[in-house]
């Protein structure tokens, strides 16, 4: 059966068919394996260059001889976030259906920008943020739209606050010293100066000090500034933390200035009952942003911005464009590119419909709870090693701990050699992937467990590594 282009930039059937299942074959071979290989590959730039780079060909070479390359010798040089012992950072482990409904979207070349262009797409959307309302318990009248991921729906949360403060000169924003580097970008690209981005202190579980919150607004209203939102963390990337998420509330509904969260990690966890007592006063901010390819195993790029007034956002970023003037369908049919800063879209209400009505929430709820339950699990590892030390107490799925010896030498600069070297030892093993984050100015190892492939022998195993690897380096350090 030939793949040889049917002529031009097409392909005969047979050819898609035969190239299609050989990619599905990659897949499904590369997933149902993942557990037993390492947690991360990566290469040398200089050693990628000689495979990689040079000049686009001027003729064709046969397809699967491409595909095959790009499995063997660009896609496998990552980190495997999806692998069941991948702890670092936040881990994505996207379901199959979520994969496949991608494929799906890009096949049917979906642009989700106006209704008129893509009312299925549009429609499924509206279904998707109409289930994100109803887990995070805003009202009818709020909605949102689907993102690349966390960072550009905190650039549109922080444009539709910047807008409701009715676009104020020296405008400034407020976030925990604890918050992501996406949210003081956000504030720059939305025009608040960087010198008028305040990182406000946190206490001792990397919450947001309220008073101090308070007595910087204060003084800067006192200069002149006009704050034009807060932004509270529903589980910081470091530690989990979330801030005060009531007590914000009350302070920005009575300073009358836009409360977002950034629940980006965190946020999912309210679709259980657990997550959601935790999480509890998320609803009552202006904007959530959440991130499905986190904790709702979506694959890149899954993000959303929910608005508890749907109207804000459209006053925030509507624009008639003149080529598109025969786009307007009408009341109740909107544009999803007037809710933020693309037109074209990929269809990303598809993964997240496709791969809930295949499993079904229970699913997911018991997913998303195994993330929650192993991290208390390891917790109480950590508690009872006797080498290992809690650093930050576990918030949703993650927790900070590092090696201290019970005796001996415990001087911070030894500490930290040892646990790098932990770090370092857990990585070369790859047996599993951790990274490490400095709390305070101290060295600690973080671990974050949201993936739903992984069991409580993963981490067990990981943890045991990391005791043994601990034993060994103060030995030698
Ligand atoms: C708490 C938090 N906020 C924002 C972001 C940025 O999200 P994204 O990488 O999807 O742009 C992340 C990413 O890890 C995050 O953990």
């Amino acid at each position: 059966m030939s793949t040889e282009p049917v002529g031009g930039l097409e392909m005969t059937p047979e050819a898609m068919l035969r190239l299609g299942r050989r990619a599905t074959e990659i897949l499904v071979e590369r997933i149902s394996r993942l557990g037993t290989g390492k947690a991360w590959d990566g290469e040398f730039r200089q050693v990628l260059e000689k495979r990689l780079l040079e000049a686009p060909p001027e003729t064709s070479r046969p397809a699967e001889e491409v595909l095959e390359q790009v499995a063997r010798d660009v896609l496998p040089y990552a980190a495997r976030l999806d692998h069941p012992r991948f702890f670092g950072f936040v881990p994505s482990s996207p379901t199959w259906p979520g994969v496949l409904a991608d494929f799906l979207a890009a096949g049917f070349n979906v642009n989700a920008c106006t209704w008129l262009v893509a009312s299925g797409a549009s429609q499924l959307e509206l279904v998707v943020v109409d289930w994100m309302r109803r887990w995070i318990g805003y009202p009818d009248g709020a909605g949102g739209l689907l993102t690349t991921g966390g960072s550009a729906a905190s650039v549109e949360a922080m444009v539709a606050a910047r807008e409701a403060a009715g676009n104020p000169e020296r405008p400034s924003v407020y976030m925990s010293d604890q918050s992501h580097s996406a949210l003081k970008r956000a504030a720059w690209i939305a025009g608040v100066g960087r010198e008028h981005i305040r990182l406000i202190p946190t206490d001792d579980r990397f919450r947001l000090d309220m008073d101090a919150l308070a007595g910087r607004m204060a003084a800067d209203r006192d200069m002149g500034l006009r704050p034009i939102s807060v932004c509270a963390n529903a589980g910081t990337a470091g530690t989990g933390a979330i801030d005060p998420l009531g007590a914000m509330a009350d302070f920005c509904g009575n300073e009358g200035v836009w409360l977002h969260v950034d629940a980006a990690y965190g946020g999912f966890a309210v679709v259980t009952d657990d997550g959601r007592a935790r999480l509890r006063d998320m609803e009552r901010a202006d904007s959530i942003g959440l991130d499905a390819h986190k904790w709702f195993f979506q694959p890149y790029e899954a993000g959303a911005l929910m608005v508890k007034d749907i109207a804000r956002l459209e006053k925030a970023f509507a624009i008639g464009h003149d080529v598109l003037q025969d786009t307007i369908w009408g009341a109740n049919h909107p544009n999803f590119s007037d809710r933020g800063q693309q037109l074209s879209r990929a269809a990303r209400a598809l993964k997240i419909w496709v791969s809930v009505q295949t499993f079904g929430m229970a699913a997911f709820r018991a997913a998303v709870q195994n993330g929650l339950d192993f991290a208390r699990r390891a917790e109480s590892y950590v508690e009872d090693s006797p080498i290992l030390e809690v650093m930050a107490p576990v918030s949703l799925g993650i927790l900070c701990f590092r090696v201290h010896p019970a005796e001996g030498n415990c001087d911070p600069e030894r500490l930290e050699r040892i646990n790098r070297k932990v770090l370092a030892r857990v990585f070369w093993d790859e047996l599993a992937f951790l990274s490490s984050i400095s709390l305070n100015g101290v060295f600690a190892l973080r671990i974050c467990i949201v993936n739903h492939t992984t069991t409580w022998e993963d981490v067990r195993r990981t943890l045991d590594a990391v005791a043994q690897f601990g034993e060994e380096a103060m030995g030698e350090v």
